[in-house]
């Protein structure tokens, strides 16, 4: 069960090709996305969405997109969905034809969430730590490099979980070449501590979560300190619980960091995943 639709409002088939083949998209990677958790027909987070979709176009310097035809777009797939109660829902956008008219490609795709990221949710998950091979302190220097932006060249990211699986584990948590914490290839990862609850900055090149944010808004509310600053590998590893926050995966908790189990944090897991669905 998928539900496509085009930018400027057309329903189509998604079996259909559709995208020509010198889209800069798809030759280079050279455009931006946006991953949305749809339940029971209401997208969570969509502001945050549309707002970190603006932010990447503009490092990318793709034209700015036009949000109200974007609203108009999703509003139309949550019409058409006749899957189930959750949805995942993909908003492409790209630089369009390398020899068209310079307009960009927008769609918006709606599509089950797999098994393996909601049974995740439940059991954990195993991680490794890995390298991603910059030092933050390049971010600010190397603006081009797109650290932070949610491109569509995530190949490395998905090689890196082609690898945590040839090593036995379901996710991955990059490390900085200064051995600080940074991110998972699709997720944000989320430290427990006391009563305090800790994420890796933006400014290490990162991606801003809408999950986290959500999750932190709703820790505050109840007692929770937050804090969103740079962490060490030493840190995570002493962390009381350790999390992996996306759209799809909601908080997922992490029982076992390269190799070596973590406490159990089923209670915590659990009442965070509370804070995190009152946001709802
Ligand atoms: C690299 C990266 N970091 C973090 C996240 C989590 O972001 P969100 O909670 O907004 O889904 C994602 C989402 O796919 C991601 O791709």
């Amino acid at each position: 069960m998928r539900v496509l639709v085009m930018l400027d409002g057309t329903v189509t088939d998604a079996e259909t090709p559709l995208i020509r083949v010198d889209d800069l998209g798809i030759t280079r990677g050279d455009g931006v996305f946006e991953t949305i958790l749809v339940v029971g027909g209401k997208p969570r987070e969509l502001g945050p969405h549309l707002d970190r979709l603006a932010r990447s176009a503009a490092m990318l310097q793709l034209p700015v997109p036009d949000r109200a035809a974007w609203e108009r777009c999703v509003q139309l797939v949550l019409d058409n969905w006749q899957g189930g109660d959750e949805m995942a829902l993909k908003l492409v956008y790209t630089r369009g034809p390398e020899f068209g008219d310079g307009s960009p490609t927008g769609y918006a795709m709606g599509l089950p969430i797999g098994e393996k990221v909601r049974a995740a949710r439940e059991s954990g998950v195993t991680a490794v730590l890995l390298d991603r091979g910059y030092d933050p302190e390049i971010v600010a220097r190397a603006p081009w490099l797109l650290l932070g932006a949610k491109s569509l060249s995530y190949a490395v990211n998905m090689a890196a979980y082609r690898h945590a699986e040839s090593v036995g584990a379901d996710e991955v948590i990059f490390v900085a070449t200064d051995g600080s914490v940074l991110e998972g290839p699709t997720s944000n990862v989320v430290t427990a501590t006391g009563n305090t609850l800790r994420t890796t900055p933006p400014s290490s090149g990162i991606l801003r979560g809408t999950t986290q944010g959500a999750l932190f808004r709703a820790a505050e509310r109840a007692g929770w300190v937050t804090k969103v600053e740079p962490m060490t590998v030493r840190e995570l590893k002493d962390a009381e619980a350790v999390f992996l926050a996306s759209s799809v995966r909601k908080i997922t908790r992490v029982h076992t960091l390269d190799g070596v189990v973590l406490p159990d944090s089923s209670a915590l897991h659990k009442e965070l995943n509370a804070l995190y669905e009152s946001e709802y």
